[in-house]
């Protein structure tokens, strides 16, 4: 494994150039392009890590698969009267399905539908960032895990498109709390930063039936029931690259969660987990590199086809 990462790091830098990295957040814009991590950690509890896997990176969007998982856990299949679970096949900030369709968005990982579950979990948490914080640095083994308060203030100030979905859906009565409120919240929760291997641990629930598999020191966890996992993994393969979903099932064929951070999140069920971040991104919000890596690493190992 370790080898093959090796060869898909070489390759991947020949694609640095091709993507630009996100500047509607200002302080994105300020990431160095050039850098590339990949880990893959296996169900076995081996880890394999090449290139920048341990600079910390802003998750973004990725962060909208915990935040849909922790609503999931609490709601239940309630969560599904405010969002539905169809593919958009549009922009991830789009607003114009969302008058048609009377303020429900499509899917819980666009932003208004991420934007709903976050909602949902204001109604419920006073301090949302310190419960969804619990959680991660539980499943990451590291206490030290953090919201980037000055990306968090960067996307706030800007964040009129996000604030206008919020609003939207307010008129159609599918928002309970303030907008400000779950604007605060949400930007927090999309400035948490993880680096590469960081990421593969703590979506290995995932590939593994639900089942976090803990470590030396900590016994694993029923994180999610694996009926549950399940349809968490069906909906990042429908819905987890936004209007490239079928492009990247075509080319890759796992479920995937993306961010415009550059960070991509694969699950290989049964077997474990690849995060790959690279900040340059394509025309539509995901990491040109990233992309590329996950395509040659299912290319090498045949995950895919299991
Ligand atoms: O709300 C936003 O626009 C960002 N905080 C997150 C968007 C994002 O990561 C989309 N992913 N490709």
């Amino acid at each position: 494994m370790q080898a093959i990462l090796q060869q898909i790091h070489i390759e991947a830098q020949a694609l640095f150039g091709r993507g630009h990295v996100a500047s509607y957040i200002p302080a994105l814009a300020q990431v160095p392009p050039r850098q590339f991590g990949i880990a893959v950690a296996l169900i076995d509890g081996s880890t394999h890590a090449v290139g920048d896997a341990h600079t910390p990176f802003s998750l973004q969007s990725i962060t909208k698969l915990f935040t849909f998982v922790l609503a999931l856990k609490l709601v239940g299949d309630d969560l599904w009267l405010r969002v539905g679970r169809e593919p958009s096949g549009a922009a991830f900030n789009s607003m114009v399905q969302l008058e048609t369709e009377k303020g429900i968005p499509r899917n819980p990982f666009i932003n208004a539908g991420a934007l709903v579950i976050t909602d949902i979990l204001t109604s419920r948490y006073a301090h949302l960032d310190i419960a969804l914080l619990g959680a991660l640095r539980r499943l990451t083994d590291d206490p030290d895990l953090d919201w980037n308060a000055r990306i968090a203030k960067s996307e706030r100030d800007t964040a009129h498109r996000n604030m206008a979905l919020a609003y939207f859906m307010k008129s159609y009565g599918n928002f309970v709390n303030p907008p400000e409120l779950v604007l605060d919240n949400y930007c927090r929760q999309c400035a948490i930063e993880m680096n590469c291997a960081q990421l593969a641990q703590a979506t290995m629930f995932l590939a593994n039936s639900g089942l976090d598999i803990g470590t030396t020191e900590r016994p694993g966890e029923q994180f999610l029931t694996p009926e549950a996992a399940r349809r968490v993994n069906a909906l990042l393969l429908t819905c987890g690259a936004y209007d490239a979903a079928g492009d990247f099932a075509y080319r890759i064929g796992l479920p995937v969660k993306t961010g415009v951070g550059g960070g991509i999140v694969a699950i290989v069920p049964g077997k474990g987990t690849v995060s790959v971040w690279s900040p340059e991104l394509d025309a539509k919000g995901n990491s040109v590199l990233g992309a590329f890596a996950l395509e040659r690493l299912v290319q090498l190992t045949g995950w895919h086809h299991d």
